[in-house]
């Protein structure tokens, strides 16, 4: 198979295990060029993208620009706090302006859980969900699983465990599809009120004992709490959520292996993770970060061979 099965990227529910290998395939391809002194190719000369974030983000807006200029993409860069939005414009209307100047491909940021979706039936350009509300984020799950396929040379058979705010993270279940469809084994752990009830319906198990989930894992991926989408309290405090769910250095020296280390960002250190663990050899942050660049590029160009002109 040379081509997606899918027009759009909105979420990894959506595509395949073929899908997913010829990203990673062609990934392969695309970090090999980003190593070269001259990162740049000609293939996509010819296709306009607007990047569209309503949300903030610093890796994910800045991984896009990039994989999009490395790949000679025509490139505009929208943000909706400097925008008409802010006067009152539909999100339709906003896009369908920039359309109009001839734009190929939408890369989107919103906080709300579908507007990707929502804007595939209404506007005539291919669209790529930059993470949508807690809803899918599913470049940020393909760049994951290239990272733990490149740190332990397959996905298939491996036991991850994503701890933390999974209620509402878009990481956790755009992660939870990818590993699942790769074959991986995946266990979810957290405060009982971050896990979604029926998380399990998905195939994945839980955990509420951090201990005894990372003694389980090959892989343990650590996810911010998300204050900005709780309006209420989910536990009693920062100070006790790190003594339970904390990652740190006396939890890693209990164990009789080496565990891989993860964390899409932003990192707040001291609460989820401390600075030892993020910074330590078996952690695959900054990896995941530069491997992003490879697959955005990976899935642009897929998506761009796709487009009707
Ligand atoms: N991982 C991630 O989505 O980071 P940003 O919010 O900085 O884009």
């Amino acid at each position: 198979m040379s081509e997606l099965s899918v027009n759009h990227l909105l979420g990894i529910k959506y595509l395949n295990e073929k899908d997913i290998e010829l990203i990673f395939k062609t990934a392969d391809h695309f970090k090999e060029v980003i190593n070269r002194p001259i990162k740049k190719v000609p293939s996509l000369r010819d296709i306009t993208i607007a990047n569209l974030f309503f949300e903030n983000s610093t890796r994910t807006r800045l991984s896009f620009e990039l994989a999009e200029k490395r790949l000679s993409a025509d490139v505009v860069n929208f943000s909706a706090a400097s925008s008409s939005v802010k006067k009152g414009e539909t999100l339709i209307d906003t896009v369908n302006n920039i359309l109009s100047m001839k734009v190929d491909m939408v890369v989107m940021r919103h906080p709300n859980p579908g507007a990707g979706i929502f804007l595939s039936r209404h506007v005539n350009a291919s669209i790529v969900n930059a993470g949508d509300g807690a809803h899918e984020h599913p470049t940020q799950a393909l760049l994951d699983s290239y990272s733990i396929r490149e740190r332990l040379g397959e996905v298939r058979g491996k036991k991850v465990v994503i701890v933390g705010d999974i209620l509402h993270s878009r990481v956790a279940l755009s992660n939870i599809f990818a590993l699942k469809l790769q074959g991986a084994e995946v266990k979810v752990c957290g405060p009982k009120t971050l896990i979604p009830k029926h998380i399990e319906s998905l195939g994945v198990g839980v955990e509420t004992n951090l201990k005894k989930a990372i003694e389980w894992c090959d892989v343990a991926n650590m996810l911010r709490v998300q204050n900005e989408r709780m309006d209420i309290s989910y536990f009693p405090s920062t100070r006790e959520y790190a003594q339970q769910f904390q990652l740190n250095k006396s939890l890693l020296e209990s164990l009789d292996k080496e565990i891989v280390v993860m964390h899409p960002g932003p990192i707040n250190r001291g609460v989820e993770i401390t600075s030892q663990v993020a910074d330590a050899e078996n952690a695959i942050i900054l990896d995941q970060v530069q491997n992003g660049v490879a697959v955005r590029m990976a899935v642009i160009y897929l998506l761009a061979s796709k487009i009707n002109r």
